[in-house]
């Protein structure tokens, strides 16, 4: 008895080895680097170092204080959108990005560094590259000249602060639409010539390459503070859309000898301009222009006159004073006017113009007017948005707003608003957004809002408290309030909001006045709340301020530190996304709050808690993590993971991030370092950064794992977790093998499912290397190389050309065939088992057929089985007989035994069923 159970032991233990050399693998916690998917959580960059990121990408990997760029980069997983890198790394070597394939975004902040030809090869995906330095200016960079070339996708490339003056001859991708050298060290704008040959051609016709086309459409050279020369044909043959010179001391007039074909938009922010670059407008029928913070306080009409093709044009924080009599008639074409931060103030005047304007939208915002006379807009009837922020308006009337027919966006936030007239908005037919916020009202009803029929958006704000009544505005989709003190519904009978789907409140206190006690929000998706007492998701059922969410997904909700009792969240069976900040858990035991809390939230796919004393979290604080995808644990003073989470680890969500906690120094949480740098398939950020404290008065900054390594017995509750897991797995395998009968196995089977599909189901997508993994034994080999083969793989155009998998052909050297063989089955559409009596006779043959077996029944809908009998079998003697009659169907058994198969249909058929598989894996 003692032989058998000691080399099950050492079978045992040898399995161990191998299972967790495999998770060592697997695991993909990057020191240094943040991994994540914005697309998840909006408000992530709040927490965690975030990569900001180009619309439509959302899993980045944004790593810091990078010395040994290959050891940070086998961290990050492949799959990544986006890469930033910051730290200190002096050469890129060729190909060293080569592993990310998909990667669309790539910002280097890496201070001086050398890089090669080579070294964005495979970067066929790229769409955005920058080199960022940050102060002090600037850093010299080198790039070959044919460094680029590789990026045949490439639309914006960005350098900031670095000096570009030793490069010659870079070649652009001719995809490249934007172009930034922002901090560098220009000092005329000849030398992008030299810069990028095939940018600027040149000034002399033979340098030019014969086929030439300008392809650059947006070119910013901001903050170059030496650039203060045009050199003749600079720009020569450039065809812009926008050129941006914010902060050079360039003179705009300059341009006129650069040779530049086309401009649309000319932005000359901060150039100390003291008048409207006239010549430049007119002789680019330039189409915006910005002038924001300079110093032009009269418009006088000659310059103006040459503006006439301006569609829009900003003069923020110019300080001006008033705007010239015929300032719209000059530029009849203009439909955006920022007059932000000027000094029109106290009373509006607005020139009126013979021809009507065009104007849309008009930016009035901080000028100190107090005073909008009667039909002040009457010269803008095309006025789309107004914004009259942070001025000293207090009476509003239809009169001062007449004339605004098509207006739909009017923002009057920060004014010394004290009463709304009845009917101030009757004049404003088509209005969808008003901005109420930052007045001095107190209460408002729905009737003070009549006039619109369509007003979607509502923005409402009192210093003090502020008191609402219906009727609600009929269309209203989104709904923002804020009062210091409190606000208050008053729904006499419970009126409800039955299109709102926004809704954001700021407050200490909810009151509710009713006689009904309920408010119903039937379409509500977001909610955000700051500052509510949790005493708004109470307990009580009849006092509920929300009793029902029916379509909720996401919840925000910061509260103001009072005690949590009353906090209940139910009746919002869609939640996906929720968090909670500044509650105070301690007052209750934080296990039976957080456990109560998530209990009838089945939808949770992101849960980030933040500075919510949450003490210590043990396995009975989380109910089922099931769908989690995301944990955030943010702003904690003592946090201790208690040794039960152990228990949590299969179902850990795919991101775990820890941003500013200290830990409570206790060897109850020794599992987490392991668990960190091995946990498969989760992320988990923040460990090494975290300090521990023994009690409220040590403050000796010990980092949390270092104490763990110091002080607790070696990870022992880890290595125990992962040999009684790996036992588990092991039993489960040989369960599978065979000895179907003890019941007890059925239970670790359904456990390693759950595993498995948690493995298998959350890992990127990958692509099929193979359409078919072929297995077969070595007896069959001959028939299936010489027949089978040639006639799968035919190449096209004979055939369709299927990727097959031979172990004998496709697997490494050396490799371990079982590793290989499920590496093979998984990145296979399917798994063709050729079977004939001296395959089941072999052990190795049963195995694959077993794993197959396996992979079906595990992942049921995804993995594929095709079953094709060389010789006629009676199928139940096929080991997982039973099995297989529930998850196969007739088509995929193939016969060819009897010799009577007709080639040509037999593959058609198994093609078909194969691209059937295949769409069904994708789905
Ligand atoms: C993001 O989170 C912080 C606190 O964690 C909060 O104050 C802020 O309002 C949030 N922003 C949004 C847009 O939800
Ligand atoms: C590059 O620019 C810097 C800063 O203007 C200057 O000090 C340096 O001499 C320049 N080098 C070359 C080769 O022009
Ligand atoms: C710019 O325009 C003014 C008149 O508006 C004209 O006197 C001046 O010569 C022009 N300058 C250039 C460089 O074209
Ligand atoms: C006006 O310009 C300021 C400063 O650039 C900007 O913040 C503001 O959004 C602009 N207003 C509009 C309506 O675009
Ligand atoms: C705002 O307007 C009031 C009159 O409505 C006036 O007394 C006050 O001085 C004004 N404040 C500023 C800063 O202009
Ligand atoms: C409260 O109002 C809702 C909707 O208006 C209605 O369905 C419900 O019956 C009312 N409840 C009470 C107690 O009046
Ligand atoms: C509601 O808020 C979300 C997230 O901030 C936003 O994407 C959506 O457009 C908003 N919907 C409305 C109707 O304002």
């Amino acid at each position: 008895m003692a032989r058998p159970l000691l080399s099950f032991t050492l079978l045992c233990l040898l399995f161990l080895g191998l299972m967790s050399l495999s998770w060592m693998i697997w695991a993909w916690t990057a020191p240094d680097c943040t991994i994540g998917d914005s697309s998840l959580l909006p408000n992530i960059s709040y927490y965690i170092p975030f990569c900001s990121l180009a619309p439509g990408l959302h899993l980045f990997a944004s790593c810091s204080n990078v010395k040994d760029l290959a050891q940070t980069l086998t961290a990050v997983p492949q799959g990544i959108e986006a890469l930033c890198l910051q730290g200190t790394v002096p050469f890129l070597p060729a190909d060293a990005f080569g592993h990310f394939p998909t990667l669309q975004l790539l910002r280097l902040q890496l201070g001086t560094i050398r890089i090669t030809s080579r070294t964005f090869q495979g970067l066929d995906q790229l769409r955005h590259l920058s080199f960022e330095h940050h102060a002090p200016c600037c850093l010299s960079l080198f790039l070959p000249p044919d460094a680029l070339e590789p990026l045949r996708f490439l639309n914006t490339l960005s350098f900031h602060g670095y000096c570009l003056n030793y490069s010659q001859n870079i070649q652009l991708p001719i995809s490249l639409r934007c172009l930034t050298l922002r901090h560098s060290c220009l000092t005329d704008l000849q030398e992008l010539q030299g810069l990028f040959p095939n940018l600027v051609p040149g000034s002399s016709p033979t340098t030019r390459p014969s086929p030439w086309t300008s392809f650059l459409e947006v070119l910013d050279l901001s903050v170059n503070l030496q650039l203060s020369q045009v050199g003749s044909r600079a720009l020569h043959g450039l065809q812009l859309r926008s050129l941006t010179l914010d902060g050079t001391p360039l003179s705009a007039l300059d341009l006129l000898g650069s040779g530049l074909l086309h401009l649309d938009s000319l932005s000359l922010v901060a150039t100390g301009a003291e008048k409207l670059p006239g010549n430049v407008s007119r002789y680019f029928e330039l189409r915006a222009l910005d002038l924001g913070r300079n110093q032009i306080q009269n418009l006088e009409d000659e310059y103006l006159l040459s503006c006439h093709s301006l569609e829009l044009l900003s003069l923020h924080a110019n300080g001006l004073q008033s705007l010239p009599s015929r300032f719209l008639s000059a530029l009849p074409q203009l439909q955006r006017l920022n007059l932000s931060m000027n000094k029109l103030g106290p009373t509006l005047v607005l020139p009126g113009g013979l021809v009507s304007s065009n104007l849309r939208v008009l930016d009035l915002s901080h000028n100190e007017l107090s005073v909008l006379p009667y039909r002040a807009f009457s010269s803008l009837p095309q006025l789309q948005e107004l914004w009259l922020s942070g001025n000293n308006i207090s009476n509003l009337s239809s009169e001062s707003l007449e004339g605004l027919r098509w207006l739909k966006t009017l923002d009057l936030s920060w004014n010394q608003i004290k009463v709304l007239k009845p009917g101030w908005l009757s004049s404003l037919p088509v209005l969808t957004s008003l901005n109420l916020l930052g007045t001095h009202l107190e209460h408002i009803s729905g009737k003070q809002l009549q006039g619109p029929h369509k007003l979607s958006h509502l923005q409402l704000g009192s210093l003090e408290m502020l008191e609402i009544y219906p009727p609600w505005p009929p269309a209203l989709l989104s709904l923002e309030v804020q009062a210091n003190v409190y606000i208050q519904f008053g729904v006499p009978s419970g009126e409800p909001f039955l299109f709102l789907e926004n809704l954001t409140l700021q407050t200490s206190n909810m009151l509710l006045h009713s006689d009904n006690n309920t408010v119903h929000f039937p379409s509500l998706r977001h909610l955000t709340l700051r500052g509510c007492s949790p005493y708004i998701f109470t307990d009580c059922q009849s006092q509920r301020f929300f009793p029902q969410l029916p379509l909720l997904e996401h919840l925000h909700f910061w509260s103001d530190h009072e005690g949590t009792e009353d906090l209940h969240l139910f009746g919002m069976p869609r939640l996906r996304v929720l968090e909670l900040g500044d509650l105070d858990f301690l007052s209750q035991p934080s296990s039976v709050k957080l456990e109560k809390l998530l209990k009838e939230l089945p939808q949770l796919q992101v849960l980030a808690l933040s500075n919510l004393n949450l003490g210590n979290l043990s396995a009975s604080s989380f109910r089922d993590l099931g769908l989690l995808q995301l944990l955030l644990l943010n702003s904690e003073w003592a946090l201790g993971l208690d040794s039960s989470l152990q228990e949590l680890i299969p179902q850990m969500p795919q991101y775990v991030y820890f941003s500013d906690i200290t830990f409570t120094c206790q060897c109850e949480s020794s599992w987490v370092g392991p668990w960190a740098t091995r946990a498969p398939n989760t992320f988990v950020y923040g460990l090494e950064k975290s300090i521990c404290r023994a009690n409220a008065s040590d403050y000796s900054q010990t980092p949390l794992l270092s104490f763990l390594s110091g002080h607790c017995s070696h990870d022992a509750e880890f290595q125990s977790f992962l040999t009684s897991f790996t036992l588990v797995l092991l039993l489960t395998f040989l369960a599978l093998l065979g000895c179907p009968k003890w019941p007890w196995l059925h239970h670790l089977r359904t456990l390693f499912h759950a595993w498995w599909w948690k493995f298998c189901g959350r890992r990127p997508r990958r692509q099929f290397h193979y359409d078919v993994f072929i297995s077969y034994c070595e007896q069959d080999q001959a028939w299936v190389l010489e027949k089978l083969v040639p006639a799968l793989e035919k190449p096209l155009p004979a055939g369709e050309g299927l990727r097959l998998c031979l172990p004998e052909r496709d697997f490494g050297v050396g490799q371990d065939r079982m590793d290989a063989m499920v590496a093979s089955m998984e990145s296979s559409r399917a798994t063709l088992c050729v079977l004939s009596r001296q395959a089941l006779g072999s052990h190795w043959c049963n195995l694959e057929l077993r794993l197959a077996t396996y992979h079906l029944v595990a992942k049921p809908g995804i993995a594929r089985l095709l079953l094709l009998f060389l010789e006629p079998i009676d199928r139940r003697q096929l080991h997982s007989y039973h099995r297989l009659a529930r998850w196969l169907q007739k088509e995929d058994y193939f016969d060819v035994s009897l010799e009577r198969v007709e080639w040509d249909a037999f593959c058609e058929q198994l093609r078909k069923r194969l691209r059937k598989a295949g769409q069904e894996r994708e789905d």
